[in-house]
Parts: structure tokens; C-alpha cells; sequence
């Protein structure tokens, strides 16, 4: 079994996600972006905590119609490597399905190339660029993956 466990975010979680946060991104966001985040309607927002309760990873997602569009993942450095995010996008999949979504959208850095790795292997495609979308002015790739058949769409519409 599994020595990590995955929940709800939870008020309570910010300060530990604050320092995660300041670990993980130069842009970090401050824990009270993650308050809001908990306390607005139609988010996603998990953490996976290991066997002593401590933050290893987390997922915020809002949705945005039928997509449900990735705000932050990230694994703090000491728990990398160990299947943590691919878990948290796979819960996140799961749950699209359950709710009848349709995608999972998200940017990534175009230098971010573990993270590019990480989701093109669980099937995402890069399907546009938002140049200077990072507040450094870095480009962003906007990747998705498709959870509705379009074969059977395309059908449907030509019934
Ligand atoms: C990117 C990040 C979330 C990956 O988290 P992780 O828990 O280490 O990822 P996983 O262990 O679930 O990785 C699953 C697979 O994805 C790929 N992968 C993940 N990180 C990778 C990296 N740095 N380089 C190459 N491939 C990588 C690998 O195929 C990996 O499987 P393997 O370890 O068996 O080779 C983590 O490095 C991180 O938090 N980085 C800083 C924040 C960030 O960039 N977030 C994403 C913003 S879009």
C-alpha cells in the first residue's frame, strides 16, 4: 500500500502549502491564493500527504465549463520521482470522467521539460502557445487531454 494519502485541500493547509509553493515555483503563490481557491465554487483541490501528515504534493483545478483547467501541481523536491503528480492527474481524471467533463487543460513553462514529459506520457497534447504568458515573460504551452469520445461526437452530430 501506498505510504501517501490523498484528500481534499483543507483550510489549515496554506501555510504548509505556501512553503511547498516557495520550494516548487519562483512565482509562488501566496497561501492565501490557496485559501480563495478552496473556498470558491467549482474547484478541484487535492493533497497528498505522506505517513507523518506532511504536504508531499498537491493539484488545484477549477473548472471552466467542461474543462477543468490545472492551476497549480507540484511535487516538493524530497518526494519527486515517486509517482505523486501522475497520481494527483489520474485522481483529477477520474474525477472529469465522474462529472460527465470533457478535458483537462493546463499551461506549462516551455523550459518546464519534466513537467512536459510527465503529461505527454499520461496522453496530453500541446495545443497552443500563449507567448510572454509567465510573468518573467516566458512563453506558456497550453496542453489537453480529451475525455469524450470525438468519433462518437462527430457521429452523433451526423445522425
Ligand atoms: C513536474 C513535477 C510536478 C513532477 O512531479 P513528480 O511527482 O516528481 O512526478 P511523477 O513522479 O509523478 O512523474 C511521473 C513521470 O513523469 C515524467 N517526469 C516527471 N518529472 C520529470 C522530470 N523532471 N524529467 C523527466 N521526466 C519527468 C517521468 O516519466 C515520470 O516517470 P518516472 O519517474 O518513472 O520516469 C515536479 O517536478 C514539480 O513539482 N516541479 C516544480 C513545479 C512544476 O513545474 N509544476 C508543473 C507546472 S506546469
Amino acid at each position: 500500500m501506498s505510504r501517501f494519502a490523498e484528500r481534499k485541500a483543507l483550510r489549515g493547509d496554506e501555510s504548509a502549502l505556501d512553503e511547498a509553493e516557495r520550494e516548487c515555483f519562483s512565482d509562488a503563490w501566496p497561501g492565501r491564493f490557496f485559501a480563495a481557491e478552496m473556498d470558491a465554487p467549482r474547484r478541484y483541490c487535492q493533497v497528498l500527504t505522506d505517513s507523518g501528515g506532511q504536504l508531499a504534493a498537491y493539484l488545484f483545478c477549477a473548472w471552466q465549463y467542461l474543462d477543468l483547467h490545472v492551476l497549480k501541481v507540484a511535487t516538493r523536491p524530497g518526494f519527486r520521482r515517486q509517482g505523486l503528480a501522475q497520481r494527483l492527474m489520474e485522481s483529477a481524471e477520474a474525477f472529469v470522467v465522474r462529472e460527465g467533463g470533457e478535458t483537462i487543460t493546463l499551461e506549462v513553462r516551455q523550459s518546464n521539460t519534466g513537467a512536459q514529459a510527465l503529461y505527454s506520457n499520461m496522453g496530453y497534447h500541446i495545443v497552443g502557445s500563449r507567448p510572454g504568458y509567465y510573468a518573467d515573460g516566458e512563453d506558456g504551452l497550453v496542453m489537453t487531454k480529451m475525455f469524450t469520445d470525438s468519433e462518437a461526437l462527430y457521429d452523433e452530430g451526423l445522425r
